[in-house]
């Protein structure tokens, strides 16, 4: 195994070839990161896009799940190719937790997190999404020190708590100058215009809002079904946001 400085080194050309790295990120967990993450995917895929998603929630991987696939190793050609699966170039923690208990302790989840970045072949992307860990603890700034170019999409629900711990981690962001990209609403039940106001007070883009979808669980595990929801719908309506980006730098 090399040292962690010459990692990161392989880690940067590892990356070279990806135009935007994407994390979706939020405080909680439940608030619909994954999700995103997988349907964020799937959509841009679907618009010619060369896209690859990454499951670096190790405390609760489940994009395999969310797109209904068994995790099967993936191929090794001095590095990990990762599987072609509806068109999204996919790779997940869950090949290298498997069925060993989580979490793990502290120094095994950053350098998993370490050695995942750095022996997975991405070649040429437009967009790379990461499913991110909850929160801003050792993973997240891990990940954070590991990848230079990270744009963060920001998830909350509606609730004035989850707000709170939203604008603790923005400030830790902008501290760090990371670009934010801005702010999805999810599971939005009644109107209020809370995060909206709040956002913009931080001068973070607000994306717009996913209603509560109660047809979404029932779609899980079939990529057929998820695309034909609510949530994919208004989903893709905020996807022209994200694509604007580089006005915004
Ligand atoms: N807009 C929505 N409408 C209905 N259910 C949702 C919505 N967004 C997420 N969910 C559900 O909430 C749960 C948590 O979502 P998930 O993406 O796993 O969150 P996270 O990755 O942030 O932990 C899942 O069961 C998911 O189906
Ligand atoms: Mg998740």
């Amino acid at each position: 195994m090399l040292g962690i400085d010459a990692r990161f080194s392989v880690i940067e050309d590892r990356l070279k070839g990806v135009k935007r790295i994407i994390a979706v990120s939020a405080c909680k967990g439940g608030v619909g990161k994954s999700v995103i993450s997988c349907s964020l995917a799937l959509k841009l895929a679907e618009r010619g896009y060369k896209v690859g998603l990454l499951d670096l929630d190790f405390f609760s991987p489940s994009d395999h799940m969310i797109l209904g696939i068994k995790p099967a190793f993936p191929q090794e050609e001095k590095g990990l190719l990762p599987p072609t699966i509806y068109g999204i170039k996919f790779m997940s923690i869950i090949y290298f937790i498997e069925d060993k208990p989580a979490p793990l302790r502290g120094i095994d989840v950053s350098n998993a997190i370490i050695e995942l970045l750095a022996i997975t072949i991405w070649k040429e992307l437009d967009f790379l999404i990461i499913d991110m860990p909850p929160g801003i603890g050792d993973a997240t700034l891990e990940i954070i020190r590991a990848i230079k170019r990270l744009e963060f999409l920001l998830v909350s629900t509606q609730s004035k708590l989850a707000w709170e711990s939203v604008e603790r981690m923005i400030k830790m962001l902008k501290q760090q100058s990371i670009p934010v990209i801005g702010i999805i609403e999810n599971m939005k039940q009644k109107d209020s215009d809370f995060i909206k106001r709040n956002a913009k007070d931080l001068g973070i883009r607000y994306l717009g809002a996913i209603k509560f979808d109660p047809g979404l669980e029932d779609s899980l595990s079939s990529v057929e079904k998820i695309s034909k929801t609510e949530f994919a719908k208004w989903l893709e309506e905020i996807i022209p946001k994200l694509l604007q980006q580089e006005k915004f730098k």
